[in-house]
């Protein structure tokens, strides 16, 4: 009786889930839209509270010294709200000058993903790297075109390039009436009804939109003052209905299909509808792939596992977090769990709840859910924590890196701790580390998908091991792994302008100046099977 109980309990609690992270370049507006998000969902009073609580954390005392210096947010965060009933995480990743694997890690414990796209600038190259990672997890992509108080570029033309460039087919959920000096409202193609934008109504504040069915009375007098922009909503509503595709769900569900909103979150608009039909159509808590298959997020025994480690929050307690994504299950404090990849048994006494940098102490959660756990150095990104039978999850792949650079240790004395701190950081996953296929060329090469994992790596190993580094960055940008290892490469024989390298797991790993080279090499060796990610069944074990 007790466990049916129990199993209703789970059951409800993952229906009501909706779980998300947003994927954008810089200066889209992501703080912007998660603010007015967590104002819509009853989680902050008023907008600007998000960019209040940075710079006050900021003036008080931050987890890094290097933070402060420079004014950026290092950490992702996880932000947790209500809204119409639904439980709604939204998993912040890192997204400025702050870029790394964990950005993309993030996305491997988020169930769906915003799209957020500048609407003069269209797609830009953060928001198609994030979103190669989403197509590779097959993740639902919600699109928001935002800014649309100011001017922008043709919807037309933004809708066609998501199409051509992602290779997405897109169905525009609303349609905006004008543009910039003439934005007028969004016309909402499911609903059937028409939003109006008043530019001087929105602001910090939630604001009821006015909202007029199609076919009022009162439609016709406004539109009327509006001729301009109707008629040419007109048109374009019926060369979408005419042309476009129909709302597919399954698509949307397989990644294949992105329906797209129109708005401006600097003036609250557009957001509201923009939730409302998200929660409709976002994919509930899903499936993990683990050593068992694909495991149910309603199944009764917790499971989880590990996509992001922290270090240092807190300078005064030199603690770690491991943020561990709940996938089945119902987690509760103080509850003892196996580890899979040390076999060893563990109470998780301290969990906490993660909003903002803020941290409360949690009592339960479930699929959907993001822990934080306090980590004296036994974990490791893509462990899986479980209760009841073994069972590992698929794991996290290592990311293609973009920048590469040899780390030195100039100070011999120091060998030892340089060894340490290097091996240490890698594996918690704060950079990757190859090595030069010279045996005489010991030096590490540091890989990173942004210039801060140098900064952290250097600063960390000065902080914590007491050794001063040098870096010699190299002139690669893109980084490919050999499928199928290493006979394979030498049955390709010389590649040029290309050097071989070998990752931390002793897999080759080919560097280019350039994807024009990766181009000619993929031509000249039809055979070589290449990769921008590392096969993922060894990339999750420690060496
Ligand atoms: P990010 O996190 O993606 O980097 O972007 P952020 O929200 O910080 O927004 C970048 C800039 O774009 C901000 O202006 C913000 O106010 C503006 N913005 C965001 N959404 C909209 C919108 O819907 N319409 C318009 N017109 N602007 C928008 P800023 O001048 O850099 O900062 P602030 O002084 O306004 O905070």
């Amino acid at each position: 009786m007790a466990d049916t109980i129990q199993q209703g309990d789970i059951q409800q609690e993952v229906e009501r889930r909706r779980n998300f992270a947003i994927i954008s370049h810089p200066d889209a507006g992501k703080t912007t839209l998660t603010e007015k998000l967590l104002l819509y969902g009853g989680a902050i009073h008023e907008a600007g509270a998000v960019k209040a609580r940075r710079a006050q954390r900021h003036a008080t005392s931050d987890w890094m010294e290097m933070e402060q210096q420079r004014g950026i947010s290092i950490t992702s965060t996880v932000l947790q709200f209500n809204y119409l009933g639904y439980q709604i995480n939204l998993l912040d990743t890192p997204g400025h000058q702050d870029f790394s694997e964990d950005t993309y890690r993030t996305l491997a414990a988020a169930d769906n993903a915003v799209m957020l796209v500048d609407a003069a600038k269209g797609l830009e190259p953060q928001t198609r790297k994030l979103f190669e990672v989403c197509k590779l997890r097959g993740l639902p992509i919600f699109t928001f075109i935002n800014k649309l108080d100011r001017p922008g570029r043709d919807p037309l033309e933004l809708i066609d390039e998501i199409e051509q460039e992602l290779g997405l087919q897109t169905y525009p959920v609303n349609w905006p009436l004008g543009m910039g000096d003439r934005f007028r409202g969004i016309y909402d193609r499911l609903r059937q009804e028409f939003h109006l934008f008043e530019r001087t109504a929105h602001g910090k504040r939630e604001v009821e939109e006015t909202i007029i069915p199609l076919g009022d009375g009162q439609l016709d007098a406004y539109l009327e003052t509006h001729q301009f922009e109707y008629h040419q909503l007109k048109d374009e509503i019926e060369l979408l209905d005419g042309v476009g595709e129909s709302l597919d769900l399954e698509q949307i569900h397989q990644g294949k299909m992105t329906p797209v909103f129109f708005g401006s979150a600097m003036t609250n608009f557009g957001v509201k509808i923009f939730l409302e039909h998200f929660l409709t159509y976002a994919l509930k808590p899903i499936a993990y792939q683990s050593n068992r298959g694909k495991v149910s997020p309603t199944e009764e025994n917790f499971s989880g596992f590990v996509f992001k480690l922290q270090a240092n929050m807190d300078p005064k307690h030199r603690d770690r977090v491991a943020f561990v994504r709940v996938c089945t299950g119902k987690f509760e404090k103080d509850m003892t769990v196996s580890h899979a990849r040390t076999g060893k048994t563990l109470r998780l006494s301290h969990p906490q709840k993660l909003f903002a940098q803020g941290r409360e102490s949690l009592e339960t959660a479930y699929a959907g859910d993001v822990i934080g756990l306090n980590n004296p150095g036994m974990f490791a990104i893509g462990d899986t924590l479980y209760v009841g039978s073994k069972l590992e999850y698929e794991g996290i792949p290592c990311f293609s890196p973009e920048l590469f650079a040899h780390l030195r240790n100039p100070n011999p004395s120091k060998f030892k701790q340089f060894q340490k701190g290097v091996s240490e950081l890698r594996e918690e996953g704060a950079v990757q580390i190859m090595y030069s296929v010279d045996e005489a060329k010991r030096d590490p090469i540091l890989a990173a998908v942004g210039q801060l994992q140098f900064e952290v790596v250097q600063f960390r190993l000065l902080s914590e091991y007491g050794v001063e580094t040098r870096l010699d960055t190299l002139p690669y940008t893109v980084a490919r792994w050999v499928l199928d290892g290493w006979p394979a490469l030498e049955a390709a024989g010389r590649i040029f302008n290309a050097i071989t390298v070998k990752d931390s797991w002793d897999r080759p790993v080919l560097l280019f100046k350039n994807d024009w080279n990766v181009q000619q090499a993929i031509a000249d060796h039809p055979k070589l099977r290449l990769s921008t990610i590392a096969p993922l069944t060894q990339a999750v074990s420690t060496k």
